[in-house]
């Protein structure tokens, strides 16, 4: 993000700041070292060119006004330059008494965690890696469906800064684009036998990633890759959590929301009917998929006859 502006002496920065010119210096290096472009010398003056896209709480706050992730933005959001995993970190702080709609954002994930015993690679300030707090009043066996709507969010926030990018839904954690994975969901909780404590809802996109390592190559993709520019984390991750409160508030809200989100969900899915698959987990399975049931798991056709598959990932095998 480009903001051009005025030159300003090290002396009237360190007038401002109460310190020494010294002091200035020393804190411009580190503004550089996180990627912020900062012009100039002592002797002459420092100019900020360009606000760098880092997530953080002062860049999401506004955009967030009068959602569950920005009441009181300065003291919810929580940015990490550095980090294990948010899913854990926000986890931790569930645990701990954190409120709902915190959230938790990372430059760069040191153990980011993907579905079962996978990793999700995060390499620093080109992706999203993003954990919020949810705390609905629902027992466990229907936490499935706020994995589904967080995949509509993406969805729905892809098409608001790139509507020529068409994303495809894979069940039930997968966002793809032509055919290869941009974005996976990691949601976890800790729940009683009829009631979810909290809920950890973790999205991490590929958003501005040239390359990746060559085991990810034939599988992922970026926004980048598939567009040839650059885009705004912080715009995208804006549109994700205002997407992402419009469907929690509707879930948690409105009776039929739930109804409403597997019929998008299978809408938004090529997969999901009347597609050859075969689930590996779980003891195997392999059939032609058959649309959700009323819980959000899905149902195959296989040779013994309709079964419902309620984890484990989906490979497919060819159209029907
Ligand atoms: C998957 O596709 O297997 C799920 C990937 C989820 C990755 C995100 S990145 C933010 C959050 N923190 C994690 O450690 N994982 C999730």
């Amino acid at each position: 993000m480009s903001h051009a502006t005025v030159v300003v002496s090290g002396t009237k920065i360190a007038e401002e700041i109460g310190t020494s010119r010294s002091e200035v210096w020393r804190l411009i290096q580190q503004l550089r070292e996180l990627g912020v472009d900062v012009a100039g010398h002592p002797a002459t003056g420092y100019q900020l060119r360009a606000v760098p896209d880092l997530l953080l709480p002062e860049m999401l706050a506004a955009s967030l006004k009068g959602t569950i992730f920005g009441k009181n933005a300065a003291k919810h959001i929580h940015h990490y330059y550095k980090i294990g995993s948010t899913n854990s970190e926000a986890m931790r702080a569930a645990a701990d008494g954190a409120p709902e709609g915190s959230v938790f954002l990372a430059e760069e994930q040191l153990s980011g965690r993907g579905r079962g015993a996978h990793t999700w690679h995060s390499a620093r300030s080109t992706g999203i890696y993003c954990s919020v707090i949810l705390r609905p009043p629902m027992p466990p066996s229907d936490a499935l469906i706020f994995s589904l709507a967080a995949g509509l969010a993406v969805r729905a926030a892809v098409a608001e800064i790139a509507p020529q990018l068409k994303v495809d839904l894979k069940w039930p954690n997968d966002a793809l684009l032509n055919g290869k994975k941009f974005c996976g969901i990691l949601t976890e909780m800790t729940a009683e036998v009829t009631r979810v404590r909290h809920l950890v809802v973790g999205i991490g996109i590929n958003v501005n990633q040239a390359k990746f390592p060559a085991e990810l190559r034939d599988i992922a993709t970026s926004l980048r890759i598939e567009t040839g520019t650059e885009w705004s984390r912080v715009e995208l991750c804006a549109a994700l959590l205002k997407s992402l409160d419009r469907e929690y508030h509707s879930l948690t809200h409105d009776a039929a929301a739930r109804v409403a989100i597997m019929r998008r969900f299978e809408e938004s899915s090529s997969s999901v009917r009347g597609q050859k698959v075969s689930i590996e987990e779980n003891g195997g399975l392999a059939g032609i998929t058959e649309g959700l049931d009323e819980r959000g798991f899905l149902r195959v056709r296989t040779e013994n006859g309709s079964q419902t598959v309620i984890s484990g990932t989906v490979r497919l095998t060819g159209t029907s």
